[in-house]
């Protein structure tokens, strides 16, 4: 899974600032100019704050050839090594062998899996905190929403 999601998801955030930053200068939403421009400063700020997450857990590289490589190495060495060997001590010193190393792979491979889950884990968390604010958003422009609408019900 790459990261592009993040990418994707700045380009909405700079997208719907440009959109707020536009709309807000209009004589028919001159009312909620304020609250518009506020949306505009958020939106933009979401985009950074998302932008920044790859610095700030960056995500670790898993080689996944790493398996291959292993694998070529086990067919063209030790499988090689053992097919001809007639000591039956040697045979099985070198399949220990192999499963020691297998052993150590799947340790490395473990524990990259682990860091990589820590990095979605930080990443997702500064993406429910965006969330969070999102749902904020609406709040608040409902409450101007009503705001305007009591003002102009007082004037009818
Ligand atoms: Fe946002």
């Amino acid at each position: 899974m790459t990261n592009e999601y993040i990418n994707f998801m700045v380009f909405l955030e700079n997208t719907l600032a440009t959109f707020y930053q536009r709309i807000k200068n209009l004589a028919r939403l001159e009312g909620a100019r304020a609250v518009l421009e506020f949306m505009e400063v958020h939106s933009f700020e979401h985009a950074k704050i998302i932008e920044e997450t790859r610095e700030r857990y960056p995500r670790p590289a898993v080689r996944e050839s790493m398996i291959s490589d292993f694998q070529n190495n086990l067919l063209n060495n030790v499988l090689k090594k053992i097919s001809d060997e007639k000591d039956i001590l040697t045979v099985l010193k070198v399949l220990a062998d192999s499963e020691e190393s297998i052993g150590k792979l799947y340790l490395s491979m473990s524990s990259l899996l682990k860091k990589l889950a820590g990095h979605y884990v930080s990443v997702a968390n500064q993406i429910e905190e965006i969330a969070k604010q999102e749902f904020d958003h609406r709040d608040l422009l409902l409450k101007d929403r009503e705001r305007i609408s009591q003002k102009i019900n007082s004037k009818s």
